[in-house]
């Protein structure tokens, strides 16, 4: 190693003494070793993968999509599993919402004209006829009473379609029709749940041609939407605590968390059971050991519907609560044969949302090079998973995939035989060393010691994942 390089090395470990963490475990003090420790071993040695596969196997039976009795299913076997191993469970019920399509129609006539009009996703399904009133884009205090009891003419635009419904609908608007604000699509947005009024969207020519004749003099219109509609489901987070005994406490929280729902139709053995697996597996794995920081695993529902879980989650955490979070460690799709082509680390990567290294990369990355991996893992930038709510709210957090995924990302052919117990080992591995590294009771104490961790050079990555 360059004697520059020694420099950065001493003052990032420097930096990261400040706010308690890191690294790669020195073996006996050996400047730059990073081979696998004594404490290490505690934990990863109980780790197994077959635990995993097979974990993988028995929730990739059938879909676990969100909402749908797959996913209670999955939800109730992850929360049994928890509790078996000692941990004080919830499983955490939050309301999705579907949009219902069967054979949907709308029809809009006015004054002898069907208008053909498109149909808002999750419109409403109802009939109505009434006054048409124009109240412009319905930006918030602008919607004249006057809609009350008739039919909003609304110009696309601003704000957001949600707004604007509600908006006429809270003066008592019956429904609405919405004229779009250029001339190309005209694909309309959504409706939202509780918006009962059948809503439609029209061409802009179709309604600056209304917005005319309303000048002239009234115009009532009738307006039917059919086979379409917004249905509440429930969708569920798994959530396991372990405190540490109370002369031990130092308050912080660490987390590990994984989503259990799948995309519809798919098994998502390696989206997501894979890294439920690995959740499950850490759990047990971690359930007798001694530690100094609260332990909290966590399954996400409705993942793939727009990080709905993770966000409802993040939601219930009180300030304080969230401010005793010291690391997120998300893994998502962790286990497959087929993905990482031939990057280093077996393509194990690791995203945060700002590209930023963190507490939860400085240790992992450490970790990978004293574990089955036996390298450093290198970093990158992307969302798209449960860790973006715990960044928003100022957690060091990151998300461990393999990158570019593979060809059976979302697909039904998403099935354990893609799956590699490697991988899922490697992983599992790190995220286990460096979790303990937070949990141990001698931690901070112990980087002040001979063996302690030392942090390694890792480098960002500009990869996409593809897909
Ligand atoms: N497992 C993926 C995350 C992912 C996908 C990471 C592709 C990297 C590349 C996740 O379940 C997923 O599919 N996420 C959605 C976004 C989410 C906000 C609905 C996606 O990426 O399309
Ligand atoms: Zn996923």
């Amino acid at each position: 190693m360059k004697k520059k390089k020694v420099v950065s090395v001493l003052l990032t470990a420097g930096l990261v003494l400040s706010v308690n963490g890191v690294y790669a475990q020195g073996n006996g003090g050996t400047p730059n070793s990073n081979a696998t420790s004594a404490f290490d071993n505690k934990i990863i040695k109980k780790i197994s993968a077959d635990n995993m596969y097979n974990t993988i196997a028995l929730l990739s039976e059938q879909p676990r999509t969100a909402g749908t009795p797959g996913e209670l299913i999955g939800a109730q076997y992850i929360k049994s599993q928890f509790e078996k191993y000692g941990y004080e469970t919830e499983l955490q019920s939050f309301p999705i919402y579907d949009v219902v399509r069967n054979n949907v129609s709308g029809i809009l006539e006015i004054g002898g004209q069907n208008l053909k009009p498109y149909v808002f996703s999750g419109s409403y399904s109802g009939e109505t006829t009434a006054e048409v009133v124009n109240v412009g884009k319905a930006l918030a205090g602008t919607v004249p009473d006057t809609v009350r009891g008739k039919i909003a003419l609304i110009e696309r635009g601003e704000n957001t379609f949600v707004e604007k419904i509600q908006n006429v609908l809270d003066k008592g608007a019956v429904g609405v029709i919405m004229y779009n604000n250029s001339g190309t699509s005209n694909a309309f947005g959504q409706a939202s749940y509780g918006q009962n009024i059948p809503a439609v969207g029209i061409t802009r020519a179709q309604g600056l041609a209304l917005v005319e004749q309303l000048k002239t003099g009234p115009l009532t219109a009738q307006l039917k939407v059919s086979g379409s509609g917004l249905v509440e489901k429930q969708s569920y987070n798994v959530i396991a605590k372990m405190k540490p005994q109370k002369n031990k406490d130092t308050g912080q929280i660490v987390m590990v968390g994984a989503h259990h729902d799948s995309v519809p139709g798919g098994p998502g053995a390696n989206d997501d059971a894979s890294g439920v697996s690995a959740v499950l597996e850490l759990a047990r794995v971690m359930s007798n050991m001694p530690i100094d920081s609260e332990l909290r695993f966590v399954t996400f529902g409705s993942e793939e519907k727009g990080l709905l879980g993770s966000y409802h989650y993040a939601s219930t955490l009180s300030d304080a609560e969230a401010d005793k979070i010291v690391a997120h460690f998300q893994m998502d799709m962790i286990g497959s044969k087929d993905a990482g082509g031939d990057h280093a680390a077996n393509g194990l990567i690791m995203y945060t949302i700002d590209g930023k290294k963190n507490k939860v990369t400085d240790l992992a990355s450490a970790a990978g090079a004293r574990t089955a991996l036996g390298e450093v893992v290198p970093y990158g930038q992307l969302g798209r998973s449960d860790h973006q709510p715990f960044h928003e709210l100022g957690i060091p957090a990151a998300l461990f995939i393999h990158s570019p995924l593979e060809p059976w990302y979302h697909t039904p052919a998403d099935t354990i035989d893609k799956i590699d117990k490697n991988k899922l080992q490697e992983t599992a591995e790190i995220v286990g060393a460096a979790v303990y590294q937070i949990a141990r009771p001698d931690t901070p104490a112990l980087i002040h010691s001979r063996v302690a961790p030392k942090p390694v050079d890792y480098d960002f990555e500009n990869r996409s994942p593809g897909a």
